[in-house]
């Protein structure tokens, strides 16, 4: 069970600003009398049964008179773009048209290996139009990340650009039948501007979305989504996020995560939301001037950027800040400190809420109307019901540590694992209650508190990475035998990652040695698996029989010294 767990140390408690109006007020009320069908009818066409998210995000809004309305706002730092909705229609309407040309179509798997961009964003709605199932990649992968993911899935059409295409091992997906450098699908699309419709009609169990997520064993699974996952996109992004309709929203997840898809791209844009967009990676200054000059009124990050943020100081006071009304964080546990840093200096709370890659959209959340209890993420958005369960599987009463379970199906819920079904299946219990493998408790009022994960899944500034992934990698470097893998605590990512390592015969330890190692992680895999540390051990603890490593004894080392270190 990792340490960097949150638990309520005090009963304190933050009540909302009385003095705004918010999406959802009557939360206990909500809980007794909703419906996922109230959901479904707040959207469009998928209300009377014809399913597309992408004309849900943007084409319902042109036709409902808001062609003129801002869509996005992008900015890297250096140019500026703005798009309404109008425009992204005709963009998304161009692009759907070319990669119909090409061959796809209903089902198909387009991938898209692009930076944080406008036509990131524009390519995942196009090849949704078209009928296909997106599957955005993270920007930082680097090829063996790729070549697993794009295999796995059977990928038959990829949209990336010439210097992430570099990594993408062509040949050895053979499934791949189209490439489109994103410079040649605009040329394209230009003469396929106004023509028919290009919009595919879906049926909700029909396929839009897959992300690729790490577990504590094995490679990373193919997590689908389906359409019916955005009616509880848009209620979420309804009630939680609490767009209104002059807001500008930001969320800095790329889309090849899934809280940058679903609450990068979907939930705002079917809530009709201005969509920010940040090019780039973290830098302090830059994010900070990107609210004062947008004018952010919500902003959804994540505890590591936060705590990034409160490690400046007072950089902040450079900065006109005053837009901001709403923020929330996911990902990792948020402590109390930061929610008290965010109350201080910028007058908002900052709202938990939880989620998982496999849920497709909230679960447990601070509702901006409602109580926030530092150290909790929250309670069950309507809808969703929660329990802690013990070991057999029988819920647990208030205060008692557990195993936290959602009670199947919701819509958001993902369809299946690609081609792993079985998998899929475990992670149900005969009563339908989904396993998430994080442990938490209850309090009285309802509250949860997260404890931490049952597994050996590594959780590093949010990102989940698996630990055999980065082991199978380290092993393939000439100097390593053996390899162990764990999440360390660390005081602003949450953990690190943490590598055991024995030599082969020939090799010693040095710290070119262990550099060279770390640098072959992030050459095959990407920056954020690589090993932050590297400890070169004699012998790694295995078990008797099988042989198999002991992670948990390596994690149990490093949490005892951390344990001395904090008490020194
Ligand atoms: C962790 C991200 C504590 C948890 C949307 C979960 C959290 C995993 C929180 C899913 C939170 C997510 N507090 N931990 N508010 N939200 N987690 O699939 O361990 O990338 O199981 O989805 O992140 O990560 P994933």
């Amino acid at each position: 069970m990792s340490t960097n767990s949150v638990t309520a140390q005090t009963e304190e408690v933050i009540q909302p600003d009385p003095s705004r109006t918010y999406n959802l007020t009557s939360y206990e009320k909500k809980r007794q009398t909703f419906s996922w069908d109230e959901a479904v009818k707040g959207l469009g066409a998928a209300s009377s049964g014809k399913w597309n998210a992408a004309y849900e995000c943007i084409d319902r809004h042109v036709e409902e008179g808001f062609a003129e309305k801002t869509a996005l706002l992008f900015t890297d730092g250096e140019k500026e773009e703005s798009y309404t909705f109008g425009e992204v229609k005709t963009i998304t309407d161009s692009y759907a048209r070319v990669l119909k040309s090409g061959g796809v179509a209903k089902g198909s798997r387009v991938f898209i290996f692009l930076p944080k961009s406008p036509d990131c964003y524009f390519t995942i709605l196009a090849a949704i139009k078209a009928g296909a199932i997106a599957g955005p990649l993270f920007e930082a992968f680097k090829e063996d990340a790729v070549r697993e993911r794009m295999e796995d899935c059977e990928a038959e059409f990829l949209i990336t650009d010439s210097e992430l295409g570099k990594r993408v091992p062509e040949k050895d997906i053979p499934s791949l039948r189209k490439t489109w450098e994103i410079t040649s699908l605009r040329e394209e699309a230009c003469g396929f501007a106004d023509e028919e419709d290009p919009t595919v009609w879906l049926g909700e169990e029909d396929g839009m979305l897959i992300h690729y997520t790490s577990g504590s064993t094995g490679k990373p699974k193919g997590v689908l989504h389906v359409q019916r996952a955005i009616s509880h996109q848009y209620i979420s992004g309804k009630w939680v996020l609490d767009v209104h309709e002059d807001d500008v929203y930001w969320c800095t997840s790329h889309p090849g995560w899934v809280t940058g898809s679903v609450y990068g791209v979907f939930a705002p844009w079917l809530n009709r939301a201005t969509v920010v967009i940040h090019g780039g990676r973290f830098d302090a200054d830059e994010w900070y001037s990107l609210i004062e000059r947008f004018k952010v009124t919500i902003w959804y990050s994540a505890p590591t950027a936060f705590r990034m943020l409160m490690s400046k100081g007072n950089l902040f006071e450079n900065y006109n800040l005053s837009s901001l009304r709403h923020i929330l964080s996911v990902g990792e546990p948020l402590n109390p400190e930061v929610i008290h840093w965010a109350g201080q200096n910028f007058g908002v709370r900052i709202h938990d809420t939880w989620w998982m890659t496999e849920t497709g959209a909230h679960l447990i959340v601070n509702l901006p109307s409602e109580a926030v209890k530092p150290g909790s993420m929250g309670r069950p958005l309507p809808g969703i019901e929660v329990a802690i369960l013990d070991e057999t599987g029988e819920p647990l009463p208030a205060g008692e540590t557990g195993e936290l379970a959602v009670k199947a199906p919701w819509p958001g819920l993902m369809k299946t694992i690609w081609k792993n079904e079985q998998k899929f299946r475990s992670y149900f219990t005969e009563d339908s209650w989904y396993l998430s493998g994080d442990t938490a408790y209850r309090d009285e009022d309802g509250y949860i508190f997260f404890s931490g994960r049952n597994d050996d899944l590594i959780n590093t500034a949010g990102e989940r990475v698996g630990p055999f992934e980065v082991e199978s990698r380290l092993i393939e470097h000439p100097a390593v035998a053996e390899a162990g893998v764990i999440g360390k605590p660390d005081p602003v990512r949450g953990e690190i990652i943490k590598a055991f390592i024995t030599l082969r015969e020939g090799f010693t330890d040095s710290s070119n040695l262990r550099e060279s190692v770390r640098f072959f992680v992030r050459e095959g895999l990407s920056a954020h698996a690589a090993p932050r540390e590297i400890e070169v051990v004699e012998e790694l603890p295995k078990t008797k029989i099988s042989g198999k490593i002991l992670r948990r004894v390596l994690k149990a080392g490093e949490l005892s010294k951390y344990k001395e270190a904090s008490q020194v």
